[in-house]
């Protein structure tokens, strides 16, 4: 891989041992994909943020980076808790503190305390065509698809690594060729709000590679999609026909095509249960679908037995200062900087209902709480917690 004479330099740990180890992780990933070069990126998203993901080592890891600076702005994904609802989250002390000491050594670094799975909204919003490194597969396929922003689904460490470095290796999604579709999806039923993160589950199990879809939703639809999609598979990009901003050129003649049935996304919905918390907000709710909760509880009451938890980023709730009233005068919980799946959520609730398949993929798992886990759209879930 071809390296500058500053590039060299910082290898070989001219700006200190840290920087030359960031350094050589990236020529080393260069160097497994066949990149030719380093390229800069405009931002990174850093994930591995949650001291329930990345507990002691992670700590040890990050310490060993005190000193260290991003070159460019980075943002952070969700950590364990709201701090305002400790209690609703059953933080101890000591997992308080742990978690902080992850925190302040990623501010520390001048990494901004966004703490969102959806800086795209506000936080760090890339442009069309620009080269990113991010964490965070949720985040990813969103920028590649619904922006049209290039990055590989980054892990936390390489994240961390371009964003102190300010570049990438250039392979893999930064590369015109490796956008274009490999599989046509074609949808066989009309779709209904539910069908979009159930489609991004079977969809991410059955292609490797990305996928052009014929269908039609917006960009709340989308967003719950492709997050199931990363989730379940390794896709970081899909086009939308008429709506994702590269879907004219994407299909070539070589695609494969996939028909897809309603009978196969019914697995994923999870048999009716009687639930004990509604879940929204993976990933993090935008300003509409905030906007749309709030209008639909406005002046009702809420049942009891079911808690309602919303979760966002802080940017996003701050800008709707009167959604998210109307929501806490319901007695829903609107909840920042964490989200169901790397809080303790999966551990008290054991009957979840949400939107997102990703959160159901993940609370199904033993790791997370092992949850009976329900898909429904947004309206059936809101109008299962009010009396
Ligand atoms: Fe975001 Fe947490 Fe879901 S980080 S995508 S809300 S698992």
């Amino acid at each position: 891989m071809y390296l500058t004479k500053e590039e060299e330099k910082i290898m070989d740990g001219e700006r200190g041992e840290q920087y030359g180890k960031m350094m050589r992780i990236l020529v080393k990933m260069g160097e497994i994909f066949n990149a030719e070069r380093l390229i800069p990126v405009s931002s990174a998203q850093i994930s591995g943020v949650s001291y329930r993901t990345i507990g002691d080592a992670g700590i040890h890891f990050l310490k060993s980076l005190r000193g260290v600076k991003v070159s460019v702005p980075a943002t952070l994904n969700p950590i364990a808790f709201d701090s305002e609802h400790l209690k609703d989250l059953k933080v101890d002390k000591e997992f308080y503190e742990k978690q902080m000491e992850i925190l302040n050594a990623y501010t520390d670094m001048g990494i901004k305390p966004t703490m969102t799975c959806t800086p795209y909204y506000f936080d760090n919003v890339p442009k069309f065509g620009e080269h990113i490194a991010w964490a965070e597969s949720s985040a990813v396929i969103y920028a590649n698809s619904i922006i049209g922003a290039r990055t590989n689904r980054e892990g936390s460490v390489s994240a961390l690594a371009s964003a102190i470095i300010g570049k990438t290796p250039e392979y893999g999604m930064h590369v015109d060729e490796n956008r274009k579709a490999t599989h046509l999806i074609e949808v066989n039923f009309e779709m209904s709000p539910e069908d979009y993160p159930l489609l991004g589950l079977h969809v991410g199990k059955e292609v490797n590679g990305i996928p052009y879809l014929r269908i039609i939703g917006d960009e709340d639809d989308f967003k719950l999609m492709g997050a199931a999609m990363a989730a379940s598979g390794s896709i970081s990009m899909y086009h939308v026909e008429n709506f994702t901003p590269e879907f004219r050129h994407a299909l070539g003649d070589n695609v494969e095509r996939i028909i897809v049935e309603r009978g196969d996304l019914e697995k994923y919905r999870g048999e009716e249960i009687e639930v004990e918390l509604v879940a929204i907000g993976c990933p993090h709710v935008s300003s509409s679908e905030l906007r749309k909760i709030a209008e639909f509880l406005k002046g009702k009451k809420k049942k009891r037995g079911v808690e309602l938890w919303i979760f966002g980023a802080r940017s996003t709730i701050e800008k709707n200062e009167d959604a998210v009233k109307i929501i806490n005068d319901f007695g829903g919980k609107v909840m920042r900087d964490t989200c169901v799946v790397v809080s303790n959520a999966g551990k008290i609730y054991q009957r979840i209902g949400t939107n997102s398949g990703k959160a159901a993929l993940y609370l199904r798992k033993e790791r997370f709480g092992g949850a009976e886990v329900i898909v429904r759209d947004l309206f059936t879930l809101l109008r299962s917690v009010v009396e």
